[in-house]
């Protein structure tokens, strides 16, 4: 089977996938973490059509232009299906909401008794428009162009859920989980239930690779981690290999500092994505051994362009491209940031075989 999907991938002219099998390239492949948004003045275009981000999300029609819209403007190795982390606490039941300028607002999941009221029975079918958009985008998308799917990991997904929203201190998230570590782990199950659920789907509908964002990775001291992050998502990506054994997942664990190679080795992701503070010079050796690296320029560097852009550029290209490497930020790009650097980057990228 696998040898199987190797070899298909070896006849594909897909420059993303040749990276995530360990090909190494002079001109690596990129893509840009929240390349879709408000950056865009296409896409704030497509965003004034509906009141609210969730409806943007669950229109596979326009959620399919907002994934191609990239693509078009900057010739990307890669589309990320347009949607959020949030439409899994959608799914079960919970409910989730936007305000402009503020970010996610959620009803809190704080108990054992609140955790009641998510059910898997009604999510496949909630979340099932993010399936059609897989759908169309494959039809839309050239023919070298890999597409993602993705969606938060467990824990992160858990902290929006409990919390309410975004947060500081992750008090109630951590809260629940030091005094009622059992309690969690019930949250934290069906999250690994519900996202395998919609992983699979999104592949049976056309993506290609996988990207797991556990932006919120860096936030838990090493037992916590191991128990909330690194143990569900390896039953993730178990889960998944064992039924899309071609389907490489990229883990992204936001701030894991030392325990990214923990993360790396234990998890069986296939690549890792790197955060702008993990220092090249040292990940060459320390994770690129393992597996394909993807990152890890700071988007604030995208945002200021100029000579400070070239340089952090050149120092990724230089430390990375003896190994298998995709470049993208180490976090999403900002709305502020001007087109023009965004496409100076791609050339910048496009032209390291000759640097
Ligand atoms: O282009 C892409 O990357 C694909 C689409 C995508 C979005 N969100 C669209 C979005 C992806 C991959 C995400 C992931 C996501 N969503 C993460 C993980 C990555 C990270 O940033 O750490 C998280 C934590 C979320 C949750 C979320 N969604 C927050 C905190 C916010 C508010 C902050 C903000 O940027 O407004 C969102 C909203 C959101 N998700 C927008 C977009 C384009 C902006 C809303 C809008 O356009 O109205």
């Amino acid at each position: 089977m696998r040898h199987e999907a190797e070899q298909q991938i070896a006849r594909s002219a897909k420059p993303m996938l040749h990276a995530l099998h360990g090909e190494t390239s002079a001109s690596p492949p990129i893509w840009l973490m929240r390349q879709a948004g408000r950056y865009l003045p296409e896409y704030r275009e497509l965003r004034r059509q509906v009141p609210g981000f969730l409806d943007l999300c669950f229109t596979p029609e326009l959620a399919a232009e907002a994934t191609v819209q990239p693509i078009r403007r900057f010739g990307l190795d890669a589309a990320i299906l347009f949607s959020d982390i949030l439409v899994v606490p959608h799914g079960l039941g919970q409910n989730v909401g936007f305000r402009e300028g503020e970010g996610p607002v959620l009803k809190p999941i704080r108990s054992p008794a609140d955790l009641r009221g998510l059910s898997l029975d009604s999510f496949a079918g909630r979340v099932s428009p993010v399936f059609e958009t897989v759908k169309r985008v494959t039809e839309l998308l050239p023919k070298q162009t890999t597409l993602i799917g993705f969606a938060g990991a467990p824990w992160t997904v858990a902290t929006y859920m409990v919390e309410g929203g975004t947060s500081r201190d992750f008090a109630f998230a951590k809260g629940w989980a030091f005094t009622d570590p059992e309690g969690f782990d019930d949250l934290i199950a069906r999250l690994v239930d519900a996202t395998i659920v919609y992983l699979a789907g999104q592949i049976e509908a056309g993506a290609e690779v996988i990207q797991l964002f556990e932006s919120w990775a860096g936030v838990l001291p090493e037992t916590a981690f191991r128990r909330w992050v690194i143990a569900p998502t390896r039953r993730i990506v178990m889960a998944l290999e064992e039924r899309f054994p071609a389907i490489p997942v990229i883990g992204f664990p936001r701030g894991a500092g030392l325990l990214y190679r923990a993360y790396f080795l234990e998890t069986g992701v296939k690549a890792l994505g790197l955060d702008p503070t993990v220092p090249p010079g040292i990940a060459c050796r320390t994770l690129q051994s393992i597996g394909a690296v993807q990152g890890n320029l700071d988007p604030m560097l995208l945002l200021a362009g100029g000579d400070a852009m070239e340089a952090a550029v050149s120092a990724i290209l230089d430390a990375f491209r003896s190994g298998p490497f995709i470049f993208n930020l180490g976090h999403g790009i900002v709305p502020a940031t001007p087109v023009e650097n965004v496409a100076r980057l791609v050339e910048l990228v496009r032209g390291a075989a000759s640097i």
